[in-house]
């Protein structure tokens, strides 16, 4: 099958197969008038309309932009999509006063999702998770990163990465799964979180693997939650079972998450509000990608990461949702795109790069995401904008036209096909 996307006013993407950092983050480049050839799963031309008519015969399917911008899909690299209740009660207590600290002490927090997600069964978990699947398409996003870490024992990590094996067969949008066992230390072990993390690697962690469940694995590191040295143990058989790292580091505090991130090889470290500068320096130099979540300072009303200084020590950006029920309850790209310009400080063009090239490199898929190149995956979004910058200029409404997966329409004028 061939597919011709045609009519837009610009085609703009970053190129190239690694993230992009310092000066390059906002290399956002601009193909007016351009049309995306796509051939099976792939790009197989970017460029001049009558060059591709002297180079290719009639496609087989058209897809007619009308006008708008066409951009890579998005890739959200930071998500908890699995998860079961909502917690619009803290919401409230937030917004009259409490802190999200206070109401984790008050036995709200991760723990209330832990155990609507312990109680949620197979059917339950797997029918809201596509219906998230179903809000980030219908957003632009494409592939997206998803975590267990609201079940905290065995067979209910098992449950949340298997419905995560489930939706991806069913669902177009790519998933990446990541085993994340140490998002807590649960209820039952509070007395004894050394005996947990032990629990984790000698028996969670072998089971997830074995079961081919997870491709990569990530740890809150955090004041209160597993201290460094309990990341180094929790993520020492990380190389044997071929997991990339990601971790959640210097949310609350600075534990020193982010040179723990380059010390251990980790492809990205995500929240960063608190990240030291020779944390900062030590990411740039290991080429760490810091996962920027505005979603969450703007949810919790806290402060941004310091993206300047990410991108002028050299470190790559990207930017994700962190769609969770607790502190930043969204599956859109465009929104937390919008905040991380006027919240956070990225310009719009750093910004697409952070939620397309670089939240791929984060994934390590930068070789075939996140870009809208000849050779790479044809996973494409057409907005109803006559330039990229409407994205986060035209913020809190939905500019997603068209979305392509692998060659496929997969949502066309809004609705899936
Ligand atoms: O990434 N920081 C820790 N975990 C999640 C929040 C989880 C929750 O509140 O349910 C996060 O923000
Ligand atoms: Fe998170």
């Amino acid at each position: 099958m061939s597919l011709l996307i045609q009519g837009a006013t610009v085609v703009a993407t970053p190129r190239g197969t690694a993230a992009l950092a310092g000066p390059r983050q906002g290399a956002l480049e601009l193909f007016p008038g351009a049309v995306v050839r796509c051939e099976g799963r792939d790009i197989a031309y970017v460029g001049e309309p009558r060059e591709h008519d002297r180079l290719f015969p009639a496609p087989d399917e058209v897809l007619d932009a009308r006008g708008g911008t066409v951009l890579p899909g998005f890739v959200d690299p930071h998500t908890h999509l699995p998860f079961a209740g909502y917690r619009e009660g803290e919401f409230d207590r937030r917004l009259a006063g409490a802190s999200y600290a206070q109401i984790a002490a008050a036995g709200g927090g991760i723990v209330a999702t832990v155990a609507a997600t312990r109680t949620a069964t197979f059917d339950e978990l797997l029918a809201l998770t596509l219906r998230r699947l179903d809000l980030q398409l219908a957003t632009g996003t494409t592939t997206t990163e998803a975590k267990s870490g609201y079940g905290l024992e065995l067979d209910a990590e098992l449950k949340q990465l298997r419905v995560l094996r489930e939706a991806a067969r069913r669902h177009p949008v790519e998933i990446v799964a990541t085993a994340m066992p140490a998002h807590e230390v649960p209820p039952e072990w509070r007395h004894d979180p050394e005996r947990y993390v032990e629990l984790v690697v000698s028996e969670i962690y072998p089971a997830i693997a074995a079961e081919g469940l997870a491709e990569q694995v990530d740890v809150f590191c955090e004041r209160g939650v597993f201290t460094p040295d309990q990341t180094r143990r929790l993520l020492a058989d990380a190389g044997r079972y071929r997991w990339r790292i990601h971790l959640h580091a210097d949310e609350l505090c600075d534990l020193g998450g982010a040179g723990l991130a380059a010390e251990l090889g980790a492809a990205a470290a995500a929240h960063l509000l608190h990240a030291s500068p020779e944390g900062i320096a030590a990411m740039a130099r290991r080429g760490v990608v810091a996962i920027v979540l505005p979603g969450v300072s703007f949810f919790l009303r806290e402060r941004f990461a310091p993206v300047r200084a990410l991108v002028g020590a050299g470190v790559p950006v990207a930017v994700a949702t962190d769609c969770n029920p607790g502190s930043s309850h969204t599956e859109s790209m465009p929104a937390v795109v919008a905040l991380a310009c006027l919240g956070a400080g990225l310009s719009s063009e750093e910004a697409i790069v952070a939620a397309t090239l670089n939240a791929a490199a984060a994934l390590g898929r930068a070789d075939r995401l996140g870009s809208v190149e000849t050779g790479k995956q044809a996973d494409v979004v057409v907005l109803d904008a006559p330039s990229p910058k409407h994205l986060a200029y035209h913020f809190g409404v939905n500019l997603v036209r068209h979305v392509v997966k692998a060659g496929r329409i997969v949502l066309r004028d809004g609705v899936r096909t």
